[in-house]
């Protein structure tokens, strides 16, 4: 990889992780460059985030395709446009079908916030909070068809503070920053 690989981040909430990642590249602790965040929710606190660092934004909704195909043949189009050579997914909520998947192969990474394979899906910490667990923690990993599934490349534990899913969320994003960023760089580099 050279050293500023053309990453796009796909997000579909608040954006706090493309916050991380693009602080990271200012700082130049990450050899990469945000091309385009990708979001199908066109109102999502990271399009803000993004113009704020004036990175282009591709707002689709879903909605208005025929087909997941069509939709993600879309993004496609704009990565390409954008030469973009990796997809970092940061709270990006749908699945990734065969047809991105095959335009990327072993080039899209996500976060998840459990030790994978524990509470994959939607709201990982509360169901690790809900099972009682002492410890959960943050997975980075590649992207397959499944959900949260692919190969695992980083982790890190985090103990669950009972009672306070705040102060528990809290400390597992300060943990998602680090551990991304530093995953990106190695995988990246
Ligand atoms: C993170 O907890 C990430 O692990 C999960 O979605 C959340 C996104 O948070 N996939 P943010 O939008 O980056 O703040």
């Amino acid at each position: 990889m050279t050293a500023s690989t053309k990453i796009a981040v796909f997000a579909s909430g608040s954006g706090s992780n493309f916050q991380a990642i693009q602080e990271a590249i200012d700082r130049g602790e990450l050899h990469a460059k945000v091309e385009l965040v990708v979001t199908d929710k066109p109102g999502a606190f990271v399009v803000t985030r993004a113009e704020n660092f004036g990175i282009p934004v591709l707002a689709l909704n879903p909605k208005e395709f025929v087909s997941k195909a069509a939709y993600e043949t879309a993004i496609i189009e704009a990565l390409h446009k954008y030469n973009v050579k990796w997809i970092v997914l940061a709270g990006y909520m749908r699945l990734i079908s065969d047809v991105l998947l095959a335009a990327y192969p072993q080039r899209i990474v996500n976060i998840h916030p459990s030790l994978l394979p524990a509470f994959p899906g939607k709201d990982a910490i509360g169901q690790a909070m809900n099972h009682g667990v002492k410890l959960t923690g943050v997975t980075v990993h590649f992207v397959d068809e499944g959900m949260d599934t692919g190969p695992i490349i980083a982790q890190v534990a985090v103990p669950v503070i009972e009672g306070n899913r705040e102060a528990t969320e809290a400390e597992i994003h300060k943990q998602e920053h680090l551990l991304y960023t530093k995953a990106l760089q190695q995988l990246l580099q």
